[in-house]
Formats: structure tokens, C-alpha cells, sequence
């Protein structure tokens, strides 16, 4: 499996694993975008939305009078973001914008609140200052910064032993480590990481994603795709030769894994709250 990346080079961020990702956890996410406390009337930065899979829930909350400015880096998925505006937010009225999250094209004190989710993982250090920076800058005085990261020290596949996922895990942080990306284990540093900007966070709470068979196929294909994502992964980073036979004989064996009835997977993020 060749890894897909968007136009601008970004991983995991295409249009089908952000909406297949979304529906196999969206029980958790929607309560996550509860946890912030959007009010009607609201105007709101979706900051790096990809195909803007959280309007629907947000709108639901700000509310007809309420707006959302859908920012991202890749045209495709704004392009998404777009065709999926009108018939998932409620009316709210969502305008789109291809452009940077640190480097935002808008006025100062434009927000009431930035919600970013899955995002600052892809910064490195200097970026995320450089984000903390603009978002400190477009939201208006007392506006929320809502955060939602992954952190995927937690990630299990089970009948696949954690540990092996583990150690694929701390390959590919190693990797990343040169170019200082926070990458998607960072879920739980973000709190650290803003007190470390000067902002103290108001809530921070880790939401488990957790998954038994017998799954609906949705949810199978989301699993086939992180066990053929490990599969690539493998091939392509400093891990032992034992280690990738494991993997290759997981991605070969991988039906009878997700036929499984003990099949059991688990994701974690974090959402992190701060008022400005
Ligand atoms: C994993 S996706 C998450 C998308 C969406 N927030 C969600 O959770 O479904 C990451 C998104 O961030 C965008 N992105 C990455 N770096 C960015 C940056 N510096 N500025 C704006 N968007 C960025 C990517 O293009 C991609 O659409």
C-alpha cells in the first residue's frame, strides 16, 4: 500500500481517511465538540478542517446565526469542505478559505472561538509557536481555543501484539525527531505546550475510542486500513527484521484478524480548553 498524502504532502489527511476516520469514532468526536461549549451566534475557525467532517456538530450548536470560516492548506479538501457546506451545516453559514494556520488571512479579533482538530500534529516547534501566535491574534479578547489531538501512545489493535505497535510507534517519532513535528502522539503535551506559550488551559480531558467486534464493515474497513497503513509503515523505517516479518505476515493474515471475535481496538485523544 503507498501511503497517500495530500497536495501538500501531508499523510492521513485525505479525503476518504478523514471520512472514514470520522464515522468509526464520530460518537466521540460529537461529544468532544460538546465539551467546548459553542454558543449560538458564535463565529468560529475550523482551523485546518479538512472536509469539514465537524460542521454538521458544530452548527448544531452556534446555530443559523452563527458562522464558520473553514480554513486549510490543501485546495482538494477545501474542495470537500465545500460540497459537504450546504448540506451539513444546518444553515450556518460556512465560507471556506485555502491558506495556513500560521499564517492566517484574517483580521485581528475576528473569532469568538478556534476549534483545530488533528492539526498541530503536522507542525514542527516554529510552527506551532507561529500558530499559537495567530491564534492568539484572530480571536477576540475572553474567545476559546479548543484543541482536539490525537495521542496515539495509547493505540492498540488486539489480537496484534501492542508491543509491536509500540516499537513501530517509536520508530516513526524518532524519524520526526530531526524535524521536531509534534506529530499524532502529542495529544497529551498540548496542554505543556500552551501553559509553555503563556496560555492556561481550562479543561483537558482524554476520550478513549474503543471498539469490539462483531463490527460493521464501515468500522472493519477503518481497521484493514490502519493495519495496511502499519504494513507500509514498516517497510519504510529503521525497525528490526523480526519486526517487519511480523508486520508483513499481519498485513498478509489480516482477515483472519478482522474476523476475529475478540477483534478490540482502541484509540485515544485529547481535547484541550483555553479561554484568551
Ligand atoms: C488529519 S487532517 C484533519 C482534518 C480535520 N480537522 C479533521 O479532524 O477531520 C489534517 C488537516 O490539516 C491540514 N493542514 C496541515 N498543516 C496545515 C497548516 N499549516 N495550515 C492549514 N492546514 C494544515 C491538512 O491539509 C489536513 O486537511
Amino acid at each position: 500500500m503507498n501511503i497517500k498524502r495530500t497536495s501538500r504532502g501531508h499523510a492521513r489527511s485525505d479525503h476518504a481517511h478523514l471520512n472514514r476516520h470520522y464515522y468509526f469514532a464520530r460518537q466521540e468526536y460529537e461529544r468532544a465538540v460538546d465539551e467546548v461549549g459553542f454558543q449560538p451566534g458564535w463565529s468560529v475557525l475550523d482551523a485546518g478542517c479538512g472536509i469539514g467532517s465537524y460542521h454538521h456538530a458544530i452548527s448544531r450548536s452556534i446555530g443559523v446565526d452563527g458562522s464558520i470560516l473553514a480554513l486549510d492548506l490543501a485546495e482538494e479538501n477545501i474542495r470537500f469542505t465545500n460540497c459537504l457546506a450546504t448540506s451539513a451545516a444546518r444553515n450556518t453559514i460556512v465560507r471556506s478559505l485555502v491558506g495556513k494556520i500560521n499564517q492566517i488571512p484574517i483580521k485581528t479579533g475576528a473569532f469568538d472561538c478556534i476549534w483545530t482538530a488533528n492539526v498541530l500534529q503536522y507542525l514542527t516547534a516554529e510552527g506551532f509557536s507561529e500558530a499559537i501566535e495567530e491564534f492568539k491574534r484572530v480571536l477576540r479578547r475572553g474567545g476559546t481555543l479548543a484543541i482536539k489531538e490525537a495521542d496515539t501512545s495509547l493505540y492498540q489493535i488486539d489480537p496484534i501484539d501492542p508491543f509491536l505497535i509500540s516499537r513501530l510507534q517509536e520508530a516513526r517519532r524518532k524519524y520526526s525527531a530531526p524535524e521536531e513535528l509534534l506529530g499524532p502522539w502529542s495529544g497529551t503535551s498540548i496542554s505543556r505546550r500552551l501553559r509553555e506559550k503563556g496560555i492556561n488551559p481550562i479543561k483537558r480531558k482524554g476520550q478513549l475510542v474503543e471498539r469490539w467486534a462483531p463490527l460493521d464493515q464501515s468500522s472493519l474497513n477503518h481497521i484493514e486500513d490502519m493495519i495496511l497503513y502499519f504494513s507500509s509503515l514498516s517497510e519504510q523505517l529503521p525497525i528490526s527484521t523480526t519486526d517487519r516479518d511480523k508486520w508483513r505476515d499481519i498485513c498478509n493474515h489480516r482477515h483472519k484478524i478482522l474476523s476475529d471475535p475478540d477483534l478490540c481496538t482502541r484509540e485515544f485523544f485529547v481535547i484541550t480548553i483555553a479561554v484568551l
